[in-house]
């Protein structure tokens, strides 16, 4: 499988789903067969828009196939690994809304979840209930007092609700071991790396700049039993959300393994983010 990968992205420059049984990867999502809901669309160039310039929207694009996570019935939920590269562009840094989510979920029916602070994962009925069996990433580019946010800037750890796990300011660890922070509604782009080990029970949320190596040390750390939360088949997948602020959040590149680790993304390969309209300050200045 390795070899067809290689051979595959060797010899297609457009966007390629290397589907192995258990692992694949998207440099760019032309052509793929996502299913797409609310704002999500895929742009000509290959973008995957979760949301658009529209207020109070929400977006999902889930994989089609959903995956065994578990090599048996009620065994417990393997190994995995998830890459992703992503960018959000709204007029302003300190004024974006609201943000997105990586997901693994039992349904890819998202029907009742609501845009906003709900990151168009739940709603206030069923948030932080055990039943949801959803997992996610939250990149929250927004402050909630009620779900106990750190600030307008953070990646979080999600299990079944909005109150992150553990949280930290989104950024990484240098190789000197030295905090480095990221802005993540800059219109830079930059990669996550999602890792879980089935022994430990150990998630590791890893991000850094495109440019960048994954970091060895991971940006948050946490044991949870995942085997507790997720539904076997489980779909995966990413979500966003706006609300009377509005920004656009996209993906450009993803990468997943079960028992594997993700395929590196042909960073070369991806599709360009737009540029939109004039700059962030003086489009500030013209609402001044
Ligand atoms: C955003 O997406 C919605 C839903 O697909 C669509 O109705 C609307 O026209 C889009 N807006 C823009 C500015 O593209
Ligand atoms: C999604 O869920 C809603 C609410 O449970 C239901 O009404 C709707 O028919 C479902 N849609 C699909 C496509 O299954
Ligand atoms: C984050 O970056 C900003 C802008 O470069 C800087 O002012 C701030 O001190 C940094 N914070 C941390 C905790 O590194
Ligand atoms: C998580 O990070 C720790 C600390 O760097 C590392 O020892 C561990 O192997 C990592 N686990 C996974 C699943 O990546
Ligand atoms: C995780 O939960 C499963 C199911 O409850 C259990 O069988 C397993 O032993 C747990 N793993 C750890 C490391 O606690």
């Amino acid at each position: 499988m390795e070899s067809l990968c290689s051979f595959l992205l060797f010899s297609l420059n457009i966007a390629v789903l290397c589907m192995g049984e258990d692992q694949f990867v998207y440099s760019g999502f032309t052509g793929t067969k996502l299913i797409l809901d609310g704002a999500a669309t895929v742009t000509p160039d290959g973008l995957l828009e979760l949301t658009n310039e529209t207020a109070n929207m929400k977006g999902h694009a889930i994989n089609p196939i959903p995956f065994h996570f578990r090599k048996i019935l009620n065994s417990v939920v393997q190994s995995f690994s998830v890459a992703f590269v992503f960018g959000i562009v709204s007029l302003h840094p300190d004024l974006s809304a609201h943000g997105m989510a990586f997901l693994v979920a039992p349904s890819k029916n998202f029907s009742t979840a609501l845009p906003s602070q709900y990151l168009g994962l739940f709603n206030p009925q069923n948030n932080g209930k055990i039943k949801n069996h959803i997992f996610a990433i939250e990149l929250d580019t927004n402050l909630n007092k009620e779900f106990h946010d750190i600030n307008n800037n953070h990646v979080g750890i999600d299990v079944n609700g909005l109150q992150s796990v553990q949280s930290h300011d989104a950024g990484y660890y240098d190789k000197d071991g030295m905090f480095q922070n990221l802005t993540l509604a800059s219109r830079e782009i930059m990669q996550v790396w999602i890792d879980y080990d089935m022994q430990y029970t150990r998630i590791n949320v890893t991000m850094a700049p495109i440019k960048m190596r994954k970091p060895t040390r991971p940006l948050i750390t946490t044991t949870y039993n995942l085997s507790q939360v997720l539904t076997d088949p489980a779909y995966i997948g990413f979500s966003a959300a706006t609300s009377p602020i509005n920004s656009r959040h996209y993906v450009l590149g993803w990468s997943f393994g079960l028992n594997s680790p993700a395929p590196a993304i042909d960073t070369s390969k991806l599709p360009k983010l737009p540029r939109l309209g004039p700059n962030p300050r003086s489009k500030i200045l013209e609402i001044i």
